[in-house]
């Protein structure tokens, strides 16, 4: 596990299943190259499952830390075309995002597989978790994103326990935002963190989320619009789509949002 770097920003390239193997290991040299006397925060490349290796052999010596799209709940087993955690931190990863939208969306995974996620990824102890969160079109227009926001909360991470310097980061990820080009408003995303902030407070109490948590933003993020997000108090760092897939592009978000 990483050392404690709670206090350091934190930007994540996730590529979703944009690239095939040979373009994803083209951008992870761009990438190395591009970022090689960037030394402020932390960044982190999600590429998918079959890249991570070569990926991980390409970052030697470089600052940028791997992390993967997905994870099962269990660490070994008749579980056909799962991945664990501990198989993730033999290919090097350091990170593992739990929950995403998208796997919300299209393969049906719900809050209850999500707590397992993480419950798993945390007996392992060598991966930081990335758990997503946020409220869709509907749910916003009807006002309930509160609501949303601490229920998705609540079933991810009730009775989890939290032990020593294990760290943990949520992802807010409005759901309408993501791939969409619609951008919040920095405002109500700062309003967001808070609510999560609160509900992470009750849960865990008010130490242990300073200590150990985390509380990122995704959806639409790119160079022109990243400034709005620059020392919003709540907001530790940044999950990025599609602007993470042009080295230029991506290193303008981590600069300006870790310097
Ligand atoms: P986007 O994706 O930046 O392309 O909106 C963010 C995400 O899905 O994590």
């Amino acid at each position: 596990m990483k050392n404690k770097i709670i206090n350091n920003k934190i930007v994540v390239a996730n590529w979703k299943m944009r690239l095939s193997l040979k373009e994803s290991l083209i951008l992870a040299k761009k990438m190395k190259n591009k970022f090689k006397n960037f030394k402020s925060g932390e960044v982190v490349i999600c590429p998918n499952f079959l890249s991570l290796c070569h990926t991980k052999n390409i970052m030697e010596n470089s600052s940028i830390n791997l992390g993967s799209q997905n994870v099962f709940w269990e660490e070994k087993g008749s579980y056909t075309g799962e991945v664990s955690p501990g198989m993730l931190v033999e290919a090097g990863c350091e990170y593992a995002i739990i929950g995403h939208s998208e796997r919300r969306k299209y393969i049906l995974e719900n809050y209850e597989m999500i707590h397992q996620k993480l419950k798993a990824v945390l007996n392992n102890g060598k991966l930081v978790p990335i758990v997503c969160i946020g409220e869709n079109t509907e749910e916003r227009k009807t006002d309930q994103r509160d609501f949303i926001l601490t229920d998705q909360l609540y079933q991810a991470l009730s009775g989890i326990n939290i032990v020593g310097e294990q760290q943990i980061i949520i992802a807010y990820e409005p759901i309408w935002a993501i791939g969409s080009g619609i951008t919040i408003e920095p405002a109500e995303a700062k309003y967001a963190h808070k609510i999560i902030k609160l509900t992470l407070n009750d849960i865990f109490g008010m130490q242990v989320v300073k200590d150990n948590f985390r509380i990122i933003y995704g959806g639409s993020i790119n160079s022109r619009n990243v400034k709005g997000f620059v020392n919003i108090e709540d907001i530790d760092g940044l999950l990025v789509g599609g602007a993470s897939l042009d080295e230029d592009e991506f290193y303008k978000v981590a600069k300006a949002i870790l310097k």
